[in-house]
């Protein structure tokens, strides 16, 4: 039979269960441990209740205040639907000069321009839009087909020597490769072409072959790229005369553009980008230009 007696070390009661001379306390749970689980048991009961808590056959308990994530989620997602239609259709409606003009719209075009720029344009101009070999710099370059908004708009819409059937058409032609000129008059207009850009190259070279490469040049370039080799947006033959160069301004480089033609393909975008989001482009990528002045 068990006997329950008080221990004389702790004066706590023994259970009465004794093992070999041992026997066990009787220690009553502290009343601390009581107090937490009887409030994590009152909380846990009422959250089930309060909130979506048991699964059922045909859905969820959804709690007595009806809090849904969902519901939120949607609400929040609609809020910004309505907040965008309100600047998608003001981008689409107002003219190019009075979107510039609005610094809140503004916002929204270095924003979202930015994102479809990196998105679709990056990989050939470059995240900074200042261009790759090959890929003319939209920032600081002059531009090859004018920069005003509409004649922006018009290239990214339908592209350059691309297959739209309206895209526009730019085409340097392969003089050497296509036997238009003869190699010493390749060589004079190169060396001429030089000189455009790094005038004090030409103390290096013979006169009369300078002069040779000018008559050469407009002769055959001049009609293309201007008598000032300025560049001619009617034609989309980029400046000769300053730094910027799309395939490069060394000797080798300039040679093998005059020898081999070259005809660089820009996406048409109509179909693959809304008209807003080009327009949104066309603006942004007016913004770096002007920011840039
Ligand atoms: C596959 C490569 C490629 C992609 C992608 C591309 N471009 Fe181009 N882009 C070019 C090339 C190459 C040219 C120059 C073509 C030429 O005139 O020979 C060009 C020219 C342009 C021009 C004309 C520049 C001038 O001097 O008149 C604009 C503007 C332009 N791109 C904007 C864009 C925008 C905006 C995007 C993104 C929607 C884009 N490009 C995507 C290759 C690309
Ligand atoms: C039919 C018009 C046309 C004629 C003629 C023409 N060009 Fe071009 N040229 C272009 C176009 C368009 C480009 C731009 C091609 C591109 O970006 O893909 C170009 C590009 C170039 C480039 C490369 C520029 C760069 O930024 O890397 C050089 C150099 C050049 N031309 C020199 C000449 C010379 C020299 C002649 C005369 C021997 C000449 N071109 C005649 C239309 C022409």
């Amino acid at each position: 039979m068990a006997r329950l007696e008080r221990d004389k070390v702790s004066g706590q009661m023994t259970t009465g269960h004794e093992w070999n001379g041992i026997k066990e306390l009787n220690t009553p749970v502290p009343s601390i441990l009581w107090a937490f689980l009887i409030t994590a048991t009152i909380f846990s009961v009422s959250w089930t209740v309060l909130m979506p808590s048991w699964p059922g056959i045909n859905g969820y308990f959804r709690g007595l205040l009806g809090v849904d994530q969902r519901v939120a989620v949607t609400q929040s997602v609609e809020e910004a639907a309505v907040e965008r239609e309100s600047w998608t259709s003001r981008i689409d409606s107002e003219d190019f000069a009075t979107i510039q003009a609005d610094p809140d719209l503004m916002a929204i075009v270095r924003e979202t321009g930015a994102a479809l720029f990196g998105d679709n344009c990056a990989a050939c101009h470059g995240t900074n839009a200042r261009g790759n070999p090959g890929y003319p710099n939209l920032v600081a370059a002059p531009v090859m087909w004018g920069d005003d908004p509409e004649t922006v708009a018009e290239t990214i819409r339908v592209g350059i020597n691309g297959t739209s059937p309206e895209a526009r058409y730019a085409q340097m032609l392969a003089f050497g490769r296509d036997q238009m000129l003869a190699r010493a008059d390749i060589d004079a207009v190169v060396s001429y072409v030089e000189t455009l850009s790094q005038p004090e190259l030409a103390a290096g070279m013979d006169a009369g072959m300078l002069a040779a490469g000018a008559s050469i040049f407009a002769d055959n370039c001049a009609g293309c790229h201007g008598e000032d080799a300025r560049g001619m947006t009617d034609t989309g033959a980029p400046n000769l005369t300053d730094h910027y160069w799309t395939y490069g301004g060394d000797r080798a480089t300039i040679r093998h553009s005059v020898y081999y033609g070259r005809a660089g393909t820009m996406p048409s975008w109509e179909g693959r980008l809304s008209p807003t989001h080009i327009k949104l482009l066309t603006l942004y990528v007016l913004d770096l230009r002007a920011n840039e002045q």
